[in-house]
């Protein structure tokens, strides 16, 4: 049996995950699995009930599933608690405690949606990239961490970009085994030229690459230089590798070549299990309009399906009904363009449903 832990979250993350859990349940009877559905509160859902982000049960439950499917967490109601009880701190103890240390994120754009892109069609006509992000370690979990008053009186906070050679290979060594069974090459992103830790992150990927991984061809790029070339010439990235922090930012940015964040979904794997999410967050400013566009969260469940539960078929199944839609003519408001048919989030997963 396929235990999923479904952790719908806050905001748009709750109407999101009722379309991908309706578009699961068609999966799993078309191919004869049973999911045992299991749910919890992560976030600011879980701060009103139970006075913090995430509680032992949670993470408990998180443990002994086979993967957790997650909607999204955090809003404005959340933004003004102690740092360390904000809605985010469960996502990043979630991500932590299940050892989640390759984040995975795909930005593919649909040939139906490349005029929905802030840039023009030619430039990002043919754009398949994944990023591949460190997500347990870096500056988001460095120590020394905080922030204090100084002699003076004056405050300061510091925080610690840290990386070990350990962390670096385990999270390379999945972006060059993907590498090959895409087009076979990484672009491996950091600050060498002002940071030690970036440094070691260079002569670790190279290193790796020279003794194992040979035959995969590797570039790499500051991480200045590679968010201006993923604007100019996304087309030509495969696998883009980066630490927590630049990887969060250069998947914002490969995100939007696609035309909408509401497009993109993730896998968070890792030794102990594995986290489905969409790569957007809790949209407060739209939440329970019922408008959310639910593609990347059913997208996540697809990655899910092959990773999690070795069910190519029917990952490749939900992405091409997705696509088919797409080229029927039918968007949510984050992709609409004038001509087209605009549904809403239970209408696109009904449409979704249908083509499966
Ligand atoms: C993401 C988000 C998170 C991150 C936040 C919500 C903690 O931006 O998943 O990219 O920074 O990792
Ligand atoms: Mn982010």
């Amino acid at each position: 049996m396929s235990k999923i832990l479904v952790i719908p979250g806050d905001g748009i993350g709750t109407e999101v995950t009722e379309v991908t859990l309706s578009v699961l349940k068609s999966v799993g009877e078309k191919n004869q699995i049973e999911f045992t559905l299991e749910r919890a509160l992560l976030g600011g859902c879980s701060i009103d009930a139970h006075g913090v982000p995430v509680t032992e049960e949670t993470m408990e439950k998180a443990k002994q599933s086979d993967a957790v499917l997650l909607g999204a967490v955090g809003g404005p109601r959340w933004e003004d608690i102690e740092h360390h009880l904000k809605p985010e701190r469960g996502l990043l103890e979630l991500r932590k405690q299940l050892d989640a240390f390759a984040n995975l994120r795909p930005a593919v754009v649909y040939p139906a949606l490349a005029d929905a892109s802030t840039l023009k069609r030619e430039v990002v006509e043919g754009v398949d990239i994944m990023v591949v992000r460190e997500l347990t370690g870096g500056i988001y979990f460095g120590h020394p961490r905080g922030k204090e008053q100084t002699n003076g009186g004056e405050a300061r906070a510091f925080n610690t970009l840290v990386y070990s050679t350990s962390e670096i290979e385990r999270v390379a060594k999945m972006a060059f085994e993907i590498a090959r069974k895409r087009r076979n090459k990484v672009t491996s992103i950091d600050k060498s030229n002002v940071l030690e830790s970036m440094v070691l992150w260079r002569d670790t990927v190279t290193e790796l690459h020279d003794r194992h991984f040979s035959d995969v061809t590797l570039e790499h790029l500051y991480v200045d230089n590679a968010a201006m070339q993923l604007i100019r010439r996304p087309a030509d990235f495969d696998v883009m590798l980066a630490g927590n922090m630049f990887g969060d930012i250069i998947s914002d940015e490969a995100a939007q070549l696609t035309g909408s964040l509401g497009m993109l979904p993730s896998a968070s794997v890792g030794n102990e299990g594995a986290i489905y999410e969409p790569v957007h967050g809790s949209a407060p400013d739209i939440a329970g309009q019922g408008i959310a566009n639910p593609i990347a969260s059913i997208l996540s469940m697809a990655m899910m399906l092959r990773y999690s539960f070795d069910m190519d078929g029917a990952a490749t199944q939900v992405e091409e009904a997705v696509r088919k839609v797409l080229d029927n003519g039918y968007r949510t408001s984050d992709i609409y363009e004038e001509g087209r048919t605009k549904v809403g989030t239970e209408e696109m997963g009904s449409l979704i449903l249908g083509e499966l």
